[in-house]
């Protein structure tokens, strides 16, 4: 008999790390890493272009019948999402984008119509799975899952990092960083309470906190508990429902 893939699923909240984490986790072990929300994005970017609501459903399933969202590999263990076979690059992160992105992804018809191309890609590489629903709905028999935390505060400072680099310690800022942590909050509220694949740790999921501890130590961490493993299933994991701090 010939043994599946491995899929490893990480999920969490908005600015929580994940993308990073997962990226350099995929690398690290050789498979491929796919980041649903880039999926998603790219039903955002045509709703977006078209001009339409995406709270209008029968708009956004033609628009979904109409155009062809695919998958490619991308170097050693990347891969990217194609729209009508092109690269849309960082389109995908307009900041207009984003918000239909989290709009339409709310239809639990959009999550259905995209799930196959999710469930379907890459079936000969070993996969680390990134999104919010990955272990719970996508791949609910992943062979470890993985949920990443980090403190609210930590991740406004992140991203006001990102936005004011070396300054963003200043005084000036300090506001800005209470409006970013109140912005944060509000989204895991509206994310983990959802009708439709909220945002929550699947059962079993080996809570990841990546607030004390750089990108680079979470990551071997991580790694080093895959190889541990080896190839036994996560039902059978002794280790299951652990933190890994
Ligand atoms: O992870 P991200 O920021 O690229 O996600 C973009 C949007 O897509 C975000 O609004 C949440 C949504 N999304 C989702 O609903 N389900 C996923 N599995 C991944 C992303």
């Amino acid at each position: 008999m010939t043994k599946r893939r491995v899929i490893i699923t990480i999920d969490g909240l908005a600015a929580s790390g994940k993308s990073a984490i997962s990226k350099l986790l995929a690398e690290r072990l050789g498979y491929v890493h796919l980041s649903s929300g880039a999926i998603y994005r790219a039903l955002g970017l045509l709703i977006y272009r078209s001009g339409a609501d995406p709270a209008d459903l029968p708009t956004v399933m033609r628009l979904l019948e109409e155009n062809t969202i695919g998958l490619v590999e991308h170097g050693r263990s990347g891969s990217k999402v194609l729209l009508n076979g092109a690269d849309p690059g960082e389109q995908l992160y307009e900041p207009e984008v984003s918000n239909a992105t989290s709009i339409s992804s709310a239809h639990p018809e959009v999550r259905a119509k995209l799930l196959p191309l999710q469930q379907e890609c890459f079936p000969e590489r070993g996969l680390v799975a990134e999104g919010r629903d990955m272990g719970t709905v996508v791949f609910p028999d992943a062979d470890i899952k993985f949920f990443i935390q980090a403190a609210a505060d930590i991740r406004a400072q992140r991203r006001l990092s990102q936005l004011y680099g070396q300054n963003s310690a200043a005084q000036d800022v300090k506001s800005l960083k209470e409006k970013i942590e109140m912005e944060i909050n509000e989204r895991d509220r509206r994310d983990s309470k959802r009708a439709v694949s909220p945002t929550v740790a699947a059962e079993g999921a080996i809570i990841v906190d990546n607030s004390a501890k750089t990108l680079t130590e979470v990551v071997e961490n991580m790694y080093h508990f895959v190889s541990d493993l080896g190839s036994s299933p996560i039902g059978n994991s002794d280790k299951e429902g652990k933190k890994l701090v």
